[in-house]
């Protein structure tokens, strides 16, 4: 959508796949969904050195608003969990550097049964949320059926835009139709959203994870193309600081999401975040792979019979990002490849490896080298083309 907004991939905090539907404020005060939690949130990505990374977004989601609209038909938020209302949460999280995502769903219900938009509302809600100063909205598909879809998704945008205030637009369409064309038609998303859920939440285990990597690289052909400055695919949150993945598995989770060029919305609690996971989501080389200003999704360019698979993404600068990636349980594989082999063009490129922080010597298109990746786990490359043949360290 070309509002101007998520030149790069939006990051932020996303509540959704870590504190769901936990209403319970009476037993539960510090993870149930409310005020509290959000402005806990705003606190840490202020105060822990994610702003500066780019995680700027809070984002609501499901679950944050009374049973019913007001007087006046207009979406109001429960007010036992959110007594100073969302424009004063908006203000704090404003006040902090840092901008606040709200959840709709278009249908007569959200999936967790809270008020949905439904066509005739589409205008009131776009015109609510712009009054509260919200700055992103996730619209998602729960209790509607195809054709109401088909208008509801452009109207938003339209609404959206009406308002005269910015808002980036998150659609769940593409998830509620299969997420593949010809059910999906994705210039249009394109031209309607800033991102979208093209597929099944993640939940918080590396088979989810990894169901999700494979659906987005079995479809890459129809999925990559979609995505660029202004419009990306979303293959859903980060779960890293959770308790699903081992250490192996989180630095994958990030490597993949980077070369998917993937919105990064954490959802984890950044109050109690261990340093393993922080130094994985705080990676900068990293962050600026995913942040990449050209904006090209990339792609799996091989499945090995060994189970190693090898992605690759294009970068600004003729500089690209590799990672080899094991589906291996045994033991670190050893992996045998050369830049040729994997399509590199003749020449010298310097490598830098991304999670362990070192310069690698420069390598030709023709050397054999040898990376050795741990089950479930990734070795990812930054490299650049040097000029000069045979000297390292020159670009
Ligand atoms: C389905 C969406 O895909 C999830 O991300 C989440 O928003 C839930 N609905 C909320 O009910």
């Amino acid at each position: 959508l070309d509002n101007g907004l998520m030149k790069t991939p939006p990051m932020g905090w996303l509540a959704w796949e870590r504190f769901r539907c936990d209403i319970d404020c009476r037993h539960d005060p510090k993870n149930c969904i409310s005020e509290r939690l959000f402005m806990d949130m705003a606190d840490r990505l202020a105060e822990d050195g994610w702003r500066e990374l780019g995680y700027i977004y809070i984002n609501i989601d499901d679950c944050w608003s009374s049973m019913e609209r007001d007087k006046e038909g207009r979406l109001q938020p429960d007010p036992q969990r959110f007594p100073g209302g969302i424009p004063k949460l908006a203000r704090y999280i404003h006040d902090r550097g840092l901008k606040l995502g709200i959840y709709g769903d278009l249908g007569t219900h959200t999936c967790g049964g809270y008020p949905g938009t439904t066509l005739d509302k589409i205008h009131t809600d776009a015109q609510t949320f712009a009054g509260w100063g919200v700055d992103m909205l996730k619209l998602d598909g729960c209790y509607s059926n195809s054709t109401e879809q088909e208008q509801g998704y452009p109207l938003m945008s339209k609404a959206l835009n009406a308002t005269g205030h910015p808002i980036a637009y998150s659609c769940s369409w593409p998830a509620y139709q299969g997420g593949l064309p010809p059910n999906v038609n994705y210039t249009q998303l394109g031209e309607i959203c800033n991102l979208w859920r093209n597929y099944d939440d993640i939940e918080d285990s590396w088979d989810s994870v990894l169901s999700i990597v494979d659906w987005f690289s079995d479809n890459q052909d129809l999925l990559q193309p979609a995505a660029g400055p202004g419009h990306w695919n979303d293959p859903d949150m980060l779960i890293i600081g959770d308790f699903g993945l081992s250490l192996e598995q989180s630095r994958s989770q990030m490597a993949l999401w980077a070369i998917m060029a993937a919105p990064l919305f954490m959802s984890n609690d950044l109050r109690t975040l261990s340093n393993n996971a922080r130094a994985i989501l705080q990676n900068k080389v990293l962050i600026g792979i995913n942040q990449d200003p050209m904006g090209v999704q990339g792609r799996r360019l091989l499945k090995e019979k060994t189970h190693i698979e090898v992605f690759w993404r294009p970068l600004s600068d003729s500089a690209s990002t590799l990672v080899f990636f094991s589906r291996r349980s045994d033991m670190p594989y050893r992996y045998r490849s050369s830049l040729g082999k994997l399509g590199y063009k003749a020449g010298n490129y310097k490598v830098y490896d991304v999670f362990t922080g070192q310069t690698m010597p420069a390598l030709t298109d023709t050397t054999n080298f040898t990376v050795s990746i741990n089950p479930s786990g990734v070795v990812m490359w930054l490299l650049s083309p040097t000029k000069l043949w045979g000297r390292e360290g020159e670009h």
